[in-house]
C-alpha cells in the first residue's frame, strides 16, 4: 500500500511522469504554524539537478499545498499537497518498451499488477520520495518545537569509500574499507554535533572534505563509465524521548528498518553498533546506566543507538541505510526481453549514477516520519493512563523509583 503510520499517517500519490507526485497527511497536529517554504527546504535538498553527481532531469519541485490549513496554520484535517512532474520524457525509454530493466523494477511491477507505467520506473521510480520527503519536513517542524527533536543524515560510503572513524585520519586509496567504527568516541562525537549546514557544504553530502572529495571522483569516474555506484547513508536523531517504540511487533527500531527500506535502492539497515557489535564481547558492549544532571537515568555509551527492547531510551538513535548501484546504466548490458528474446539494453534517460546524495532528505523525512508516529501513539497512551488514580499498592519492583536531583526538586517546589 502507498500509506505510512498509524496516528500521524502519510498517503504518497503519482508516477514518475504522470502530471504531479504529491501527499495526503492526516493526523497533524492542529495549530501548527506552518509555511510551503517549511517543505521546499527540505523538497529543494531532494531534488534532481542539483550538482554534476546527480541526474540533469530538471525539476523544481516546488510544493503547492491544497488543504489542511488556513492563515498558516495546521487546522488538524488532512493536508494535501503536490509537485508537479515538468520536466517528463518518455520517449527516452523506448528500450524499455522492449526490455525490462535488469534490478530496476519493471518485470516486477508487470508480473504483480499485469500492467505498467508506459515510461520510467512509474511508481517505482524516486519521484515518488517527493511526498515523503514534503510529509517528513511538517512532522519534523512539529518535533522540532515540540519535542527539540533533531535528525541529521549524511552519506558515509560511496563505494568502498568510507567515512574514517576519526577526525583526521584520511584514506589514501580508491578502495579502503575502512568503515565508521560507531564504538569510537570520535564517530560518536560526530553524531552528537553535526549539522545540516556542514552536511550540506560538499555536494556529496559527507562531512568529511578529503573523503568528499574522492567520493566525488569515484562517482565521477562511474558516470564516465555509463556505470553507476552506491553508498551508505548514517542518520541520527537526537533529543528523542524515552519511552517510545510499540512491543513487539512494532518496535522502534523494527518501525525505523521498515520505513528506511521503503526507500527505493535500499539494500541494508543497520541500527546502532549493528554487524560491529557482533565482534566485541557484551562486557565491551553493554551501555552502562549513569545519572543525568536532571535526574534520569541514561547510558555512559550508546552502541544500542538509543533503543533496547524495542522502546527508546532517550540517547540518541543512529542508523545506517544500505543503496544498492542504481540499477538503469548506458553501458550496455546482456540481458533478455520481455519475451525472452537474448539481448543487450545500453539504457537512455537521464539517471542518477549514485544515489546516496539525494537520499539523504528522504532518510531525514522517512525518520520523521516514524518520530511522529511513535510520539503520538505514546502520547496517547500516557494522556489514557494519567485519567486513572494511581495505584499505591503495587510492590517496589513495579514502578519507577523516585527520581533523584533536579526533576524532584522542581516536582516538590510546585507541590
Ligand atoms: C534519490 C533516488 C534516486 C534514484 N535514481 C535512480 C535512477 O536515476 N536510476 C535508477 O535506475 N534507479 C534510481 N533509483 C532507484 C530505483 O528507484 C530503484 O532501484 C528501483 O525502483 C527498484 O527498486 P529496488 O532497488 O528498491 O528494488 C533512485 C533511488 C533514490 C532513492
Amino acid at each position: 500500500m502507498s500509506t505510512f503510520g498509524h496516528l500521524f499517517r502519510v498517503t504518497t500519490f503519482g508516477e514518475s511522469h504522470c502530471a504531479s507526485v504529491g501527499a495526503i497527511i492526516d493526523g497533524c497536529p492542529p495549530g501548527l504554524e506552518l509555511s510551503a517554504e517549511d517543505i521546499q527546504i527540505q523538497l529543494s535538498r531532494r531534488r534532481p539537478g542539483q550538482s554534476n553527481l546527480t541526474t540533469p532531469r530538471n525539476e523544481k519541485d516546488l510544493v503547492h499545498l491544497q488543504s489542511g490549513l488556513e492563515h498558516g496554520v495546521t487546522l488538524g484535517t488532512p493536508i494535501a499537497l503536490l509537485v508537479k512532474n515538468e520536466d517528463q520524457r518518455p520517449h527516452d525509454y523506448s528500450e524499455t518498451d522492449l526490455y525490462p530493466r535488469p534490478s530496476h523494477a519493471d518485470y516486477t511491477y508487470l508480473e504483480k499488477y499485469g500492467v505498467k507505467a508506459s515510461s520510467g520506473g512509474g511508481r517505482s521510480s524516486a519521484r515518488e520520495t517527493v511526498g515523503r520527503v514534503a510529509a517528513g519536513a511538517i512532522a519534523e517542524k512539529y518535533l522540532k518545537i515540540a519535542y527539540g527533536i533533531e535528525i541529521v543524515a549524511f552519506v558515509s560510503s560511496v563505494g568502498k569509500i568510507h567515512l574514517p572513524s576519526t577526525a583526521t585520519a584520511t584514506n589514501s586509496d580508491d578502495d579502503n574499507d575502512d568503515a565508521p567504527d560507531p564504538l569510537s568516541p570520535e564517530f560518536r562525537k560526530l553524531l552528537d554535533t553535526i549539522t545540516r549546514e556542514q552536511v550540506d557544504s560538499h555536494p556529496t553530502r559527507c562531512p568529511h572534505p578529503e573523503t568528499a572529495e574522492r567520493m566525488t571522483k569515484r562517482i565521477i569516474r562511474a558516470k564516465d563509465a555509463q556505470d553507476s555506484i552506491g553508498g551508505t547513508v548514517t542518520c541520527v536523531i537526537r533529543n528523542v524521548p524515552s519511552g517510545l517504540g510499540e512491543p513487539v511487533f512494532n518496535k522502534f527500531e523494527a518501525t525505523l528498518a521498515h520505513a528506511m527500506l521503503s526507500i527505493p535502492a535500499t539494500k541494508a539497515f543497520e541500527i546502532g553498533s549493528g554487524f560491529r557489535g557482533t565482534e566485541v564481547p557484551g562486557s565491551a558492549h553493554n551501555d552502562p546506566f549513569i545519572q543525568r544532571p536532571d535526574g534520569s537515568l541514561g547510558t555512559l555509551t550508546n552502541w544500542s543507538g538509543g533503543i533496547q527492547g524495542g522502546i527508546t531510551n532517550g540517547e540518541s538513535i543512529y542508523f545506517r541505510i544500505g543503496f544498492k548501484s542504481p540499477a538503469t546504466i548506458s553501458q550496455a548490458q546482456p540481458t533478455a526481453q520481455y519475451d525472452g528474446t537474448p539481448g543487450s539494453l545500453a539504457a537512455r534517460g537521464r539517471h542518477d549514477p549514485c544515489v546516496v546524495p539525494r537520499a539523504v532528505p528522504i532518510v531525514e523525512a522517512m525518520a520523521a516520519l516514524v518520530v511522529m508516529d511513535q510520539l503520538l501513539i505514546q502520547n496517547s497512551r500516557r494522556a489514557a493512563r494519567e485519567l486513572l488514580p494511581p495505584i499505591t499498592t503495587l510492590p517496589p519492583t513495579m514502578v519507577l523509583p523516585k527520581k533523584q536531583g533536579k526533576v524532584e526538586e522542581k516536582e516538590g517546589g510546585s507541590a
